[in-house]
Formats: C-alpha cells, sequence, structure tokens
C-alpha cells in the first residue's frame, strides 16, 4: 500500500511511518518540519520525504494522487499556539485539512484517517466523556479540529471516502520534542527531570489527562488503514484512566530515582481541567484499549 503521511516527521508521525516501513508499505511523508525532523524517520527506501506544506493545494494533490491511504497528522499541535494565534494555526489545522480533503476526492484514495482531539469536549460534567457527549470546544484548535471532523463525515457521506476520526487523548512517548514551552506536558516533565531544571505546573497540578504510549497508538492507526467497515467512523482513542499531574510527577520520580523540582503559576487560558475517554467504542471496532501502562510508557521514555 502507498501511504501518504501528513506530519511524518513529527512526534505521532514518525512512529506511524516507522510502522508501515516495517510492515513493508511505501511510504509519502509530508511535512514543513515546522516542529518535525528530518532526523525522526527511519532511513529506507520505502520512505520518501517531501518536504512541503498541506497548504499548498498542487503539491498535496501531487501526493494524493500516488496515494492508496492518507493518515493526516500535520497540524500545529499546541491547543495553546492557537489560543496564541487563531488565524495562524486554522491554515494549518483547518484549511490544510480541507485541502487534503478535495485532492482525495478527485483521486484514487480509498482510505482517509484523522487525527482529531479529546479537546473538542471542553471540560465536562460526567467522566468518562463518550463520543455522543456534548461538545464544547473551547479553543481555536478544538473548533478547528472539530470542523475538520465535520468535514470528513461529508466527504464519506457526499463522495464515499471511507474517513476515520480518531479522538486522541494525551499522546506522549519517545521523539516528543519538549524543546517549546507549548510542547506535551510529559515530554516537558521528562526533559526538566533528566536536566535537573525547574518545571511551571499551570494551575494547581490536580488537572487530569488520559494518557496514551504513543506506540499503542501507531499499532491502532495502521491496523485501521485496512478497515473496510468503519467509513465515517469518530472514535476516542484513550486508555479511560485518568492522571494528574502531581500523579504524574510522582511517577516519574519513582522510575527515574530522581526528583522533579516545581513551581505553580495561574492555570492557562482555554486549559481542559479534568479528561478521560470512554472506550467501549474503541473495545467494539478494535477489541482491545492502549495497553502499555503509564510507569512502562514513562520508562521507554525515559531511555
Ligand atoms: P508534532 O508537532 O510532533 O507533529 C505535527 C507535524 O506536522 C510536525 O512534524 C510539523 O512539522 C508538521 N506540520 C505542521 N503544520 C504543517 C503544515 N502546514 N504542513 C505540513 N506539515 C506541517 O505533533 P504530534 O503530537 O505528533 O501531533 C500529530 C497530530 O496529532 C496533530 O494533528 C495533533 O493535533 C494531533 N493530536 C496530538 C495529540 C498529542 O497528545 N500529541 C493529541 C490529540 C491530537
Ligand atoms: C494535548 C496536545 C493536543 C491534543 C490534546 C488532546 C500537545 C502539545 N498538545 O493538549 O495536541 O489535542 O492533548 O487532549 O501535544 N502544563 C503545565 N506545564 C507545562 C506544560 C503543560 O502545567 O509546562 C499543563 C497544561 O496547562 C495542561 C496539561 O499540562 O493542564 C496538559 O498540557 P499539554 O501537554 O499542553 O496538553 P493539552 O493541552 O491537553
Amino acid at each position: 500500500m502507498n501511504v501518504l503521511v501528513t506530519g511524518g516527521a513529527g512526534f505521532i508521525g514518525s512512529h506511524v511511518s516507522e510502522r508501515l516501513v516495517a510492515l513493508g508499505n511505501q511510504v509519502q511523508v509530508l511535512d514543513n518540519l515546522s516542529t518535525g525532523k528530518r532526523e525522526n524517520l527511519p532511513p529506507s527506501e520505502l520512505l520518501n520525504f517531501q518536504e512541503g506544506d498541506i497548504r499548498d493545494q498542487e503539491l498535496v494533490a501531487e501526493c494524493c494522487d500516488q496515494a492508496d491511504a492518507v493518515i493526516h497528522l500535520a497540524a500545529v499541535a499546541s491547543v495553546q499556539a492557537s489560543v496564541d494565534d487563531p488565524a495562524g494555526t486554522h491554515q494549518s489545522n483547518f484549511d490544510g485539512t480541507l485541502n487534503l480533503l478535495e485532492a482525495c476526492r478527485k483521486s484514487d484514495v480509498k482510505r482517509f484517517l484523522y487525527a482529531c482531539s479529546a479537546a473538542i469536549y471542553g471540560d465536562t460534567e460526567v467522566l468518562p466523556v463518550k463520543e455522543e457527549t456534548a461538545l464544547n470546544p473551547l479553543t481555536p484548535y478544538a473548533v478547528d479540529k472539530l470542523s475538520g471532523e465535520y468535514y470528513l463525515g461529508y466527504y464519506s457521506r457526499q463522495y464515499g471516502l471511507n474517513t476515520s476520526s480518531f479522538r486522541f487523548f494525551n499522546i506522549y512517548g519517545p521523539r516528543q520534542d519538549p524543546s517549546s514551552p507549548y510542547s506535551g506536558v510529559i515530554s516537558i516533565m521528562a526533559d526538566r527531570l533528566l536536566s535537573g531544571r525547574e518545571m511551571t505546573i499551570f494551575g494547581d497540578g490536580k488537572q487530569t489527562r488520559d494518557f496514551v504510549y504513543v506506540g499503542d497508538l501507531a499499532d491502532l492507526l495502521v491496523e485501521s488503514l485496512a478497515r473496510t467497515d468503519m467509513s465515517g467512523s469518530i472514535m476516542n482513542v484513550g486508555t479511560g484512566k485518568q492522571t494528574s499531574l502531581l500523579d504524574l510527577k510522582s511517577a516519574l520520580e519513582s522510575v527515574s530515582g530522581k526528583t522533579l523540582k516545581v513551581s505553580f503559576d495561574d492555570p492557562r487560558k482555554g486549559d481542559i481541567k479534568f479528561s478521560c475517554a470512554a472506550v467501549t467504542r474503541l473495545v467494539t471496532c478494535f477489541g482491545k484499549v492502549p495497553t502499555t501502562p503509564i510507569k512502562e510508557g514513562l520508562r521507554e521514555l525515559l531511555g
């Protein structure tokens, strides 16, 4: 199979690309290297790296012409970045998605997987959040991710594109870049722990997330590529367990034997307090949930 992985040089994309290549697929990576890195990708004759932007209609059309399937991961992944720059992030997170869907409609792409996000639920009264839970996107990032999901539904119904929207909860693991204040919290915690520097916890540290090990997510996405029975599907990808930042700190300290220095600051604007996935759909569809226990995932991350 020829698979186009947008954002393939990024954290999640590089794990997905690596697995696809290991299984003998031809992989095209389209990435503008805004946060991704070329060196995240394995050297392989099966992998073709194209530095470019999903906002470039002509380039996107060329890539889709050769592809049997698309795994669309390219986006500005930071919720905070979207709060700081709604219009700029919209171009990648929404316009780029629509470009891809249009190119798929005009070519022979048979399967389209999309990285949606738990952020679209916002703050909910009842946990865990089911896919049917009322949506409450609190940030430009969440609005764009949800709009993309709605468009997938439209292209599935109108044009028969076999789409799946996966609402990822918080993904962590090796190659998540800790270098920006916008980076994922586990990557920042691990980096500060190993370097002995202090990290800032925004809020009281009691906020929770449903953390998923990246290897489990990559397996799931690759497995779902061949599914012909999922068109128009929407699904949470979480473990069904929530962990607070304070518990995460303790887990990292117990795995490493080191102490993480923290200071506390005000909560971030638009930040969600508690997050946890209902996993019934995932279990019904795949017969399993992501299995890597958090301490094992943290051990892999610390190396
Ligand atoms: P990442 O920043 O490591 O990966 C995103 C990749 O997309 C990067 O390689 C970046 O260079 C590329 N990119 C960004 N804008 C682009 C553009 N306009 N054209 C081409 N390439 C572009 O982040 P990630 O954590 O690997 O996230 C991957 C996807 O999963 C994103 O869509 C993100 O919103 C989504 N997601 C991530 C999480 C998480 O916890 N990491 C959770 C939910 C959803
Ligand atoms: C993350 C993802 C987003 C995804 C969403 C799904 C990243 C960068 N963001 O957003 O793509 O759609 O999960 O649920 O991967 N925090 C600190 N100190 C820090 C950094 C963060 O206290 O230095 C706090 C934040 O305020 C927040 C929590 O940690 O309360 C998690 O933050 P973050 O890792 O940025 O994730 P989300 O905002 O949940």
